[in-house]
């Protein structure tokens, strides 16, 4: 008897939860592509995630791609604690490979996007073979150069790569009379984008420090784009929506969030009830209580010999 009372106590709550967890619990928005989780506010599916990273991320044969603008790139890794992105893409000038031809792709958003992610501001943009008429040279008095070291990381520490030897550089003052540098190293906040054709550069590289910075110079830093998201202080609809167990989302306009409650979409959280699937989910479910009840009492009142 007593046995029987602890397995039914204790199977009991558990096909509760299981219940309440199969109608609520069930994340539709949660991927993975390749080795790289894919959670909010991010999402391979339109209406997951937060409206301002839609048509962002696509799988492709198990390569994630981040597409923008200015162009595709390969997401090598998502930092979800640091909320930050790592991108590449083959025309981005390493320490072993310098790209001319003006093919690369910079980094610039549409502007409704740019309040949602840009490059971090340690992420050094190198800007490669600019013609004089640039407007990067351009407004600065007494030709002063815009060109910065970002998180010491510059261009006379880039010129001691080797892929440097193979394409040779003059060496030039912080102002430029004779031309202007092969190489001008800027922050993307300082242009807010990097569009090679309007720049009138021949290549690009970008570099990133990850803290605190390795002392081993140009060939140990890190290349390719980092980039900072950020979902706009706009994070208590998601956590609303989280803690009564639905999976954040947005609807079919691609704007307004949602909240997904497995059957049902709600415009706050999943507990405000406003559907008939809802209602009958947690009427199944206390049905399904009031049988074992009865049960119980049952055995309870009839104690076998
Ligand atoms: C994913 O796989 C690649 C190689 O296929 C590896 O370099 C990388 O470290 C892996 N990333 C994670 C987060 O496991
Ligand atoms: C880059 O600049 C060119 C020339 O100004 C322009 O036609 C092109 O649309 C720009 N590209 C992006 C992605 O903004
Ligand atoms: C950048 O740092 C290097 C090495 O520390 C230094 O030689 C160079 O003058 C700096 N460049 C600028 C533009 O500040
Ligand atoms: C809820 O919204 C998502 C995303 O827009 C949609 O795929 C799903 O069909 C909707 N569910 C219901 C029950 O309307």
């Amino acid at each position: 008897m007593t046995t029987l009372f602890l397995t039914i106590f204790t199977i009991f709550p558990t096909l509760i939860l299981h219940l309440a967890s199969a109608n609520g619990h069930v994340n539709p928005c949660r991927s993975y592509c390749g080795n790289i989780s894919i959670d909010y506010p991010f999402s391979l599916r339109y209406g997951c995630g937060h409206p301002g990273f839609r048509d962002l991320l696509f799988c492709i044969n198990d390569v994630l791609m981040f597409h923008i603008s200015s162009g595709s790139y390969r997401v090598l890794e998502i930092d979800y604690a640091y909320q930050s992105l790592t991108l590449h893409e083959p025309h981005l000038s390493t320490c072993d490979t310098i790209v001319l031809g003006g093919k690369g792709n910079g980094f610039s958003v549409e502007p409704w996007q740019s309040p949602y992610f840009n490059p971090t501001a340690d992420n050094v943009f190198m800007l490669i073979g600019c013609s004089a008429q640039s407007p990067l040279f351009q407004g600065f008095p007494e030709k002063h150069l815009p060109c910065r070291n970002v998180s010491g990381m510059g261009c006379e520490e880039y010129y001691g790569c080797p892929a440097w030897s193979l394409v040779g550089h003059r060496q030039v003052g912080s102002k430029f009379g004779s031309g202007p540098p092969e190489c001008c190293a800027v922050a993307f906040e300082a242009i807010k984008a990097i569009n090679l054709s309007k720049l009138e550069c021949e290549g690009y590289s970008s570099a990133y420090s990850l803290a605190p910075l390795r002392v081993d110079g140009p060939s140990g830093w890190s290349y390719g784009i980092r980039v900072r998201y950020s979902v706009q202080g706009n994070e208590e609809f998601c956590r609303a929506c989280g803690a009564t167990g639905g999976t954040c989302g947005y609807g079919t306009d691609g704007v307004r969030q949602m909240c997904m409650c497995g059957n049902f979409n709600s415009t706050s959280n999943c507990d405000s009830v406003s559907s008939a699937t809802s209602s009958r989910t947690w009427s199944r479910v206390s049905t399904l209580a009031g049988c074992l009840m009865g049960i119980l009492g049952w055995i309870a009142a009839n104690p076998k010999p």
